[in-house]
């Protein structure tokens, strides 16, 4: 068989194991494997680098993709799917392996309804993608984000400040819940639920007036003070999603303006996407590579790999995008019994 390999969207610890797991069952099986570069872009442009055991000799530590990755989306323009087509074809392939989120599956799913052998594996640090568990970079994310809240829990109680730490998390909260619960938070807003000022100043108020003199508040990158327009104005990228970032930053402000404590504020950013995969990502990333090879050599195509409980199955892609993972309320219910 001849297998293709892309990366589309964020880059996520994670990726690297899944491409070394692919190819060496690839080669375990005979099968060749060949990688497009940056996403969907290097499909259209047929832009491709062979995959072999060098090529992946190393990598299983390394964040990031070595095959590089862009938002780029074919069904913008209807000429870029017939590229997209062609370069299948030209390279006489039998499958495509599409790793990504919601986008990338997205146009993977769309290609599978039009007749292309696609298989996908689902990533994204923000663990919201529906019909599977988990999602590896979640996991590195988390522990990122816990590490730092850890940090700035010394500097807050030192300088007697609130700290607000911005996290991850465009449409869902599951960093900002997880690493809330992990790193102790005060507060944990979300976009699932409107930020209510004068109720989260109460609850700040409330813990200082029993003798605390600091707080965390942690917020997703995507929670909306209610009423609030503040991120609309801003520029889309081919998905149609909103760049984001600066609710931290009003957060802090109204938060020291309302209860006249210091407050400070912390923007994660991309550090929670960077560097190495923790164990339990570059294990989720190889079984799921492993998986999504088995389902190439099936024919099983028009498939996402997913984690089910312990168990990495077969669901179809449709279903992995079909609404988005939200935060469970129970789970968001543990974080709120330590607000305060
Ligand atoms: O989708 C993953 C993600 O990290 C989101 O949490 C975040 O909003 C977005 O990507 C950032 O995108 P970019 O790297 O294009 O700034």
């Amino acid at each position: 068989m001849r297998i293709g390999v892309l990366t589309g969207g964020g880059d996520c610890p994670g990726l690297n194991p899944v491409i070394r797991a692919i190819v060496r069952k690839a080669f375990n099986n005979q099968h060749e494997v060949i990688g497009f570069k940056n996403g969907w872009k290097g499909i259209i442009e047929n832009d491709t680098i062979p995959l072999d055991l060098n090529a992946v000799s190393g990598i299983l530590p390394k964040g990031g993709t070595i095959l590089g990755t862009s938002r780029t989306n074919p069904y913008k323009k209807s000429d870029d799917v017939k590229k997209v087509i062609d370069t299948f074809k030209k390279n006489k392939l039998d499958c495509l392996i599409a790793i990504g989120g919601e986008d990338t599956l997205g146009v993977a799913n769309k290609l599978a309804k039009d007749g292309v052998n696609v298989v996908g594996v689902p990533k994204t640090i923000d663990n919201d993608l529906s019909a599977t568990d988990y999602t590896f970079g979640f996991d590195t994310a988390i522990n990122i984000a816990m590490e730092c809240i850890d940090r700035l829990h010394t500097t807050a109680e030192s300088h007697h400040r609130i700290m607000v730490a911005e996290v991850m998390g465009r449409h869902a909260g599951w960093i900002a819940t997880f690493a809330g619960i992990a790193g102790g938070a005060d507060v944990v807003l979300i976009p699932e639920i409107p930020i209510d000022l004068d109720e989260t100043c109460e609850i700040l108020k409330k813990r200082h007036s029993r003798g605390r003199t600091f707080s965390i508040v942690v917020v997703a990158e995507g929670a909306q003070v209610k009423q609030s327009d503040m991120t609309k104005d801003q520029s889309l990228d081919e998905f149609g999603h909103v760049k984001l970032g600066g609710i931290g930053d009003l957060l802090a402000k109204e938060i020291e303006k309302r209860t006249g404590y210091e407050t400070r504020v912390s923007v994660l950013g991309h550090i929670q996407r960077g560097g190495s995969p923790t164990a339990f990502d570059r294990i989720l990333g190889t079984r799921f590579g492993i998986k999504a090879v088995e389902l190439a050599e099936n024919k099983d195509f028009g498939k996402m790999v997913s984690l089910s409980g312990t168990k990495i199955v077969a669901v179809p892609l449709e279903m992995g995008v079909a609404t988005l993972k939200t935060v469970d309320m129970d789970l968001y219910g543990i974080a709120k019994e330590f607000f305060g």
